[in-house]
């Protein structure tokens, strides 16, 4: 499935991603500026914050508890799209997921 990464300069990535694999690792694999994954996908950093598009966040879903919390301290603004990227596994569904990235991470 394709996901797009769109930078806080307009500039968008799409990469190739593999199902089951975390929409953070993707993007770190590919080199999509702007997500670090600095804890390895154990959602206790943040670096790998995003804002999922409207229209994906109902087959996103939620965030969970823990990145619940994390949101919060992440430095750019939480808004309705906002999830930890390590914690979106990759689906078939997701084909096209289109994601912005901050212009800041922590
Ligand atoms: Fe650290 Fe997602 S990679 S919280």
């Amino acid at each position: 499935p394709k996901v797009i990464y769109v930078g806080s300069d307009g500039q968008g990535h799409a990469v190739d991603a593999v199902i089951g694999e975390s929409v953070m690792a993707a993007a770190v694999k590919n080199g999509v500026p702007g997500i670090v994954g600095e804890c390895g996908g154990n959602a206790s950093c943040a670096t790998c914050h995003v804002w999922v598009r409207a229209e994906f966040v109902p087959l996103v879903g939620e965030p969970n508890d823990m990145e619940e919390d994390l949101l919060d301290l992440a430095v750019s603004e939480r808004r309705d799209g906002s999830r930890l990227s390590c914690q979106v596994p990759v689906t078939a569904e997701l084909d096209g997921l289109t994601v912005d990235v901050p212009p800041e991470q922590p």
